[in-house]
């Protein structure tokens, strides 16, 4: 006979675990959350030939179509490379936020779970307001997905699914968070794509901590059937992710032909391998889970996120 009490008990331990990390995470936001628009400095100069992303880190980088740029068509690029990242992080934060809203809605705001994914959707909504006024002051064209993001975007709305919700938000996160971080590093890079990789990076470490214990708790729970179509669902939405980080009017803007130059990039071995390792943390979380296993290793060395 199994113990009645048992499973209550686990039940408890799991939802103090989830209170105690949530308490952690508001008090880690209390102490460090930023305003971007006082924070940072927007109409500090911009120099033209200075690189908002390292050279080797950008899509066409060594290819004879990089070669036909000149030294500040380079900088421009990479500036715009920048941009149309951070317009992907607005795509990205705005389905984050809805999925975070549901969550909310669906739960007990008294919990501190709860209330932290309030806190999370207050950071999301400065980072989208921030990455706005990114594209503005660089003289990107535009903050709107390509057709297939928009698409992916509202399917996710329709379907509503908390658990990849969660694991999307993992992926994404340290994704840019490994970009960000180089970005910070580097101090030859433009002081405004640093400031805002910065402010990024401190907040969105707090988000990863609050979604891979949810999501390890979800994925505990799913049954195998459920389990197999997740792991496909994952593959498509992180390669999705990663192809919106460079929109075909970074290329257009370059005067480049964007069918021609978006064939190129996916051939260009620096490209592959600077995917491989933002994706790194990402890919070893979800393969020690079992979310990426032998079923859909394909798809993620496919979309250049796998070596
Ligand atoms: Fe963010
Ligand atoms: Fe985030």
């Amino acid at each position: 006979m199994p113990q009645p009490t048992a499973p209550t008990t686990a039940a408890a331990d799991r939802l103090a675990d989830r209170e105690q990390n949530a308490t952690r995470l508001l008090r880690a936001s209390a102490k460090h959350s930023y305003d971007p628009l006082t924070e940072i400095d927007w109409d500090a100069p911009v120099d033209p030939d200075q690189f908002a992303v390292a050279p080797h880190r950008l899509s066409l980088y060594g290819t004879p179509l990089w070669e036909r740029l000149t030294p500040r068509q380079q900088a421009r690029f990479s500036v715009h490379q920048f941009a149309s990242t951070t317009s992907a992080g607005i795509w990205f934060e705005l389905v984050l936020m809805e999925g975070l809203i549901r969550h909310v809605y669906a739960g007990d705001l008294t919990t501190r779970h709860a209330q932290y994914a309030l806190t999370e959707v207050a950071d999301e909504c400065r980072h989208s307001t921030m990455f706005a006024r990114y594209i503005s002051a660089t003289g990107y064209p535009s903050a709107r997905p390509t057709r297939r993001a928009d698409r992916l975007g509202k399917l996710h709305f329709l379907i509503n699914d908390t658990t990849m919700t969660f694991a999307g938000a993992i992926f994404v996160e340290e994704f840019t968070d490994a970009m960000q971080r180089e970005m910070i590093r580097d101090d030859s890079l433009q002081p405004l794509a640093r400031s805002v990789a910065r402010i990024h990076v401190i907040e969105e470490a707090r988000h990863i901590g609050y979604a891979k214990p949810e999501f390890e708790r979800r994925w505990a729970a799913m049954g195998a059937p459920r389990r197999a179509l997740f792991r496909r669902a994952l593959a498509v939405l992180a390669n999705q992710a990663v192809l919106e980080i460079v929109h075909p009017r970074v290329y257009a803007l370059a005067g480049l032909d964007p069918r021609e130059a978006q064939r190129v990039a996916a051939a260009n071995p620096h490209w592959r391998e600077a995917r491989i390792d933002w994706a790194r943390k990402a890919v070893e979380f979800f393969t020690e889970l079992g979310v990426i296993d032998h079923t859909v290793e394909k798809m993620w060395r496919r979309a250049s996120l796998l070596r």
